[in-house]
């Protein structure tokens, strides 16, 4: 999924190689918001590079927009967890008005909660925070950031349930809150998220409960609900007029009938249902999906029947159907 941030590379650990520029291109009021950011995450050597008698459009780990020069993404992107960053998300993040990403990934010792003050920025499309100490729960002035299209909280701490809210972010395309503590159901208000191809990505937490027949509605890109506490239906997430790329169903109780669904055959890649209570025979229908890079059936004692021949089918192997009563190639033959 395209993204602001994505578009970045990690941010090197260097001194800035400008010299004192003669005319400097920052906007005063961004140099003096970044230099209160570094202090307030304590000087790390990471952002030895800002310098208050250099640029601040040529320091590493942000970017001046070319039109205006003012600040438009920070990323503290180190590819080592940096213990050297420590404190809370600056305050000061609220006061760079053209900020549209921010970027903080690897950063163990950046904890607190997420920083109130970016319910300040008009125009932040971005956050990414991941691998970080940030704890606490997803806040609901999220929801009052319009702007936002890419949520990324992955490998936090964040804990609590998810906020209902979000799903009236209007731009709102990808939503990642995999890798933390998450309890609690997901929102039925999510099945009214306005933009097709949304990505919902909510594996490894602890979330619970029979998710809502509402996501039904939705034509989504992307789901991940693996490794939580879901039980019940998710049939409603399949269907041959969807676009979806992935389903990963895989560690938890989903109980449905497999037998009668349909699927995307043009877009569909990855399906993992694995460790889950889901029953029926493999519908022939999957021999028609074109791409498949994933298939996982495994674990599954309620899945009966012959594994239909054809397709991209027997290009896995057993492990991809064992602990099932299926039969048939990859399989051993079915017997009468
Ligand atoms: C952390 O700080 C120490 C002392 O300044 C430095 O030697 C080390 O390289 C820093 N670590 C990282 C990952 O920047
Ligand atoms: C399917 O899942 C099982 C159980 O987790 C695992 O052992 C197997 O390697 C997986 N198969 C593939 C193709 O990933």
């Amino acid at each position: 999924m395209r993204s602001l941030l994505m578009m970045l590379g990690l941010c090197v650990l260097m001194l800035s190689p400008f010299p004192v520029a003669l005319s400097e291109l920052c906007h005063p009021q961004d140099k003096k918001a970044l230099l209160r950011f570094k202090r307030e995450l304590n000087n790390p050597y990471f952002l030895a590079s800002w310098d208050p008698k250099e640029d601040c459009c040529g320091w590493y780990c942000v970017k001046c927009d070319d039109r205006n020069n003012r600040i438009f993404t920070i990323f503290l992107r180190s590819d080592q967890p940096d213990p050297n960053v420590t404190g809370q998300i600056p305050p000061s993040v609220g006061d760079l008005p053209y900020l549209r990403g921010l970027s903080l990934h690897n950063l163990p010792n950046l904890v607190g909660p997420i920083q109130p003050t970016l319910a300040k920025l008009p125009r932040l499309t971005d956050i990414s925070i991941s691998n970080t100490g940030i704890s606490g729960p997803i806040p609901e002035f999220l929801a009052q950031i319009k702007t936002l299209e890419y949520i990324e909280l992955s490998s936090n701490k964040l804990s609590g349930s998810i906020p209902s809210s979000l799903s009236q972010l209007p731009n709102l395309i990808t939503l990642r809150l995999d890798r933390n503590k998450l309890t609690g159901p997901i929102p039925a208000s999510f099945g009214s998220f306005k933009k097709p191809g949304l990505d919902l990505i909510l594996s490894h937490n602890q979330l619970s409960g029979p998710i809502p027949a509402s996501l039904g509605n939705l034509d989504l890109e992307r789901i991940d609900l693996s490794g939580n506490n879901f039980l019940g239906d998710a049939s409603f997430l399949f269907g041959s007029k969807k676009n979806t790329e992935l389903v990963d169903l895989s560690r938890n109780a989903f109980s449905f009938d497999l037998s009668r669904l349909t699927f995307p055959k043009q877009t569909l890649t990855w399906l993992d249902i694995s460790h889950n209570n889901i029953y029926g025979s493999i519908p022939t229908g999957l021999t028609q999906v074109r791409y498949f890079q994933q298939l996982n059936f495994s674990y599954n004692p309620g899945l009966k029947g012959q594994i239909p021949q054809g397709g991209r089918l027997q290009t896995f192997d057993k492990y991809s159907y064992f602990h099932t009563h299926l039969c048939g190639s990859p399989l051993p033959p079915c017997t009468k």
